[in-house]
């Protein structure tokens, strides 16, 4: 038996297959669904922007899911250990994902009590007539945004509340955490979101929302910066080449079909963004129709503002307002918490394993330092303003830097690519023909490179 096969023994697995996919929706289906994917579509050329995404899909996200999924399964570790196995020399790109994981998890984790803290206000719609105000002054406490950086009352209890039951999941471990929380949450999650975009999309003015959502602009298809968004956008969202799925598929049993899996949740994943974008706009649309403007004329449509400023005002205009803003904060945390604890995870196992940690032990240190940072650096006022060009270098440049240097390493370098295709193909009941090779071992890395070289280009000048 190989040292892999030996010290995969005794690993923890999760209960079943379904318990898997749940997670690995849990995961995806986050944040970057609700508040990322439509406001990006929207500028972004809006429904000609869905050809860049499929392709993005297809070409990049499917297969490079595959990878993950591979590297994890047959390797078993998080990415460091998984990564190391795989050849000596790659665990330094399993360290530089999850320094990728700890970034966006200390901010996400604040986005998350933000959320709590408004799923509390939706009661009675606390925010008031002047949402923005709310948010900015009284809630946040900022004298002048942007500008104080002083530790924000309102968001310090939720923040501390996430971080304790992210840590309590963490220690409970795979099949009694982190497995529990999403065979629980994503079945909510669907059951509440798809109520929200049913009533959403009934309202007067859904359809000039979508109309603005949806039209295409062709011209943005030979912008090259549409397609960075398009990118960007799928390894956000499908939270791969972060890490994170090789460690989730790490806990997959080894003759658990993957392929098919990965098929469901890429699908669920998108249909989700899908369903996001329709639910999101059609509420805008009315929120153009209630206050008598064209929908051109709306502001705010995207990130920290459309959820903490226009969505109250959308939910302040509707009829029965409690019930859409409890539905509309409600997933927003559960969407978000669930992949918060995915992040948190790929964080603490890689650390458990390096260090030779308990589960516990490695869940508490990586919980409380993961809160400390977070709490310095995003409960403040400016924090919430740092946020755009945190997501900037850690999902524009990070994510694509770290896809290009893993391909061409398990490809080029090591040369597994074929060994972890029929690994695949042995388990998996839809099989990856020498394509995927070329995908994630050519098209990929060329069409990164030349999106990576342009990004860096535009933000340089
Ligand atoms: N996929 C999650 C989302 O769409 C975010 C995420 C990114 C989670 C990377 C884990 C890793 O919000």
């Amino acid at each position: 038996m190989t040292e892999t096969a030996n010290s995969g023994a005794q690993r923890q697995t999760w209960t079943s297959n379904r318990g898997f996919i749940l997670a690995a929706i849990g995961s995806a289906v986050g944040l970057g669904n609700i508040w990322r994917f439509p406001g990006v579509a929207y500028d972004s050329g809006g429904g000609a922007f869905l050809i860049p995404y499929l392709i993005a899909l297809v070409t990049a996200g499917l297969p490079i899911l595959f990878l993950d999924y591979a590297i994890g399964q047959r390797f078993r570790g998080a990415a460091p250990l998984a990564l190391r196995r795989l050849a000596k020399r790659a665990e330094v790109i399993g360290w530089f994902q999850t320094m990728l994981l700890f970034i966006i998890s200390v901010y996400y984790a604040a986005v998350i009590a933000w959320a709590l803290s408004y799923f509390y206000f939706s009661f009675g719609n606390k925010w008031g007539e002047d949402t923005a105000t709310f948010f900015v002054s009284d809630y946040l406490k900022a004298s002048e945004p942007g500008v104080s950086t002083e530790l924000v009352a309102g968001v310090a209890w939720p923040l501390a509340l996430v971080w304790v039951v992210i840590i309590v999941i963490l220690a409970l471990g795979i099949a009694n955490g982190v497995e529990k929380v999403n065979v629980i949450g994503i079945p909510l999650l669907i059951l509440g979101f798809g109520a929200l975009v049913i009533r959403a999309v009934t309202l007067p003015g859904a359809s000039d929302g979508l109309n603005a959502l949806f039209t295409p602009d062709w011209g943005a298809l030979t912008d090259l910066n549409v397609w960075i968004a398009a990118y960007s956008q799928i390894f956000f969202s499908m939270s791969i080449a972060f890490g994170i799925m090789i460690a989730y598929s790490s806990f997959q049993r080894r003759r658990a079909n993957m392929t098919s899996s990965g098929l469901v949740v890429g699908f669920a994943n998108s249909s989700f963004e899908i369903l996001a974008g329709i639910g999101v706009f059609s509420a805008l649309g009315f929120l153009a129709h209630q206050e008598g403007v064209r929908f051109d004329q709306l502001e705010g449509l995207t990130g920290p503002i459309l959820s903490f400023v226009t969505f109250p005002a959308v939910i302040s205009e509707m009829p029965g307002s409690t019930v859409f803003g409890v539905l509309f904060f409600g997933s927003l945390v559960i969407a978000g918490f669930t992949s918060l604890v995915s992040l948190v995870v790929g964080v603490s196992i890689a650390v458990q394993e390096k260090f030779g940690l308990s589960q516990r032990t490695a869940a508490v240190v990586v919980g409380v330092v993961s809160a400390v940072v977070s709490f310095s650096l995003f409960a403040t006022t400016t924090g919430l303003f740092t946020l755009d060009t945190v997501d900037q270098y850690a999902n524009n440049i990070g994510v694509v830097l770290s896809a290009i240097v893993m391909t061409v390493t398990v490809v080029w370098i090591a040369r597994e690519g074929d060994l972890l295709r029929r690994h695949l193909n042995a388990i998996s009941t839809f099989k990856l023909g020498r394509w995927w090779l070329l995908l994630i071992g050519v098209v990929g890395p060329i069409f990164l490179t030349v999106m990576l070289v342009q990004k860096v280009i535009s933000l340089i000048n």
